[in-house]
């Protein structure tokens, strides 16, 4: 049974497409955060909201410039365990691969299936090995939290979905998108992994918010994806996602519970390489 958790809540921010602020932070600042692992994608934005820390990190950085497969999510992830993040929510555009998910869904992802192929994907290399458990993606009380939230800003979420990460930069061809769908997958987007599992390597509590921008490119009555089409959705959506957030994240650092799914203890078992002598 894990202990009371006493350490504060410090709820991070990843902003995907369409967010690159939070509304009403008070005590604002934006600090450069140094990791061993490289530049994180943008200095991090440090505030409270209603007296709960929180720390923004824009994941593509300030104007967009850092491409999906240029992201050092080590660092990114890094520098939010630096700060003192004990908690992350992380909102992204996607491509809806179901009929009723329109643009404009909004979807508390809790599986991923990674076809992310180029990117760094742990912190734990040659002399520490660690292996983390990845079952269960997301945390159930982050989740709890955003469709309670939600509700109460009658923000409709659909709670359960798989994402699939695909490299990119190109959008999918015809056949992966129909490939995806016989997956069962719910959605399609580019950057959600490898950062969930280091959030788990970083014993971070994780969850995600994917908002649909377009249907891919499998759907017969709708136009394949374009990014001007990603960015006209995108910019309604970011309207609704900096509500919520601006609930969430109050909400979530009243009480600092421990993860019912583990995430905050997930080295707990995961080490193999013995201890130096
Ligand atoms: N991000 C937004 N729409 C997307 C799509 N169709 N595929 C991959 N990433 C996306």
């Amino acid at each position: 049974m894990a202990e009371e958790n006493t350490i504060e809540p410090v709820i991070g921010i990843i902003g995907g497409s369409g967010l690159y602020d939070i509304d009403g932070l008070q005590d604002k600042e934006w600090r450069h955060v140094e990791t061993p692992w490289g530049e994180p994608s943008d200095a991090l934005l440090f505030g409270r909201l209603d007296g709960v820390r929180c720390v923004f990190l824009p994941r593509h950085g300030r104007g967009h410039p850092i491409p999906p497969s240029e992201l050092n999510f080590r660092a990114n992830i890094d520098a939010l365990k630096r700060s003192g993040v004990t908690d992350i929510l992380s909102l992204s555009a996607v491509g809806s691969l179901r009929d009723d998910l329109p643009p404009g869904s909004f979807v508390l992802v809790d599986q991923f299936i990674d076809r992310s192929f180029a990117r760094n994907k742990t912190f734990f290399t040659r002399g520490c090995v660690a292996h983390v458990a990845m079952a269960d993606p997301v945390c159930p009380r982050i989740g709890d939290e955003v469709m309670r939230q939600a509700n109460l800003l009658n923000i409709s979420i659909r709670k359960g979905g798989t994402y699939l990460v695909m490299e990119g930069p190109q959008f999918s061809t015809r056949a992966e998108s129909e490939l995806y769908r016989q997956w069962g997958c719910s959605v399609i987007g580019m950057t959600n992994m490898p950062e969930a599992k280091l959030a788990r390597e970083a014993e971070i509590d994780y969850a995600s918010v994917a908002m649909v921008t377009d249907f891919d490119c499998w759907h017969d009555e709708h136009d394949s994806v374009t990014v001007d089409a990603v960015v006209q959705v995108m910019q309604r959506n970011s309207e609704r996602a900096r509500a919520l957030v601006r609930a969430v994240i109050p909400a979530l650092g009243q009480r600092r519970a421990p993860c019912p799914a583990g995430c905050d203890r997930a080295l707990d078992h995961a080490l193999i390489t013995a201890p130096a002598a």
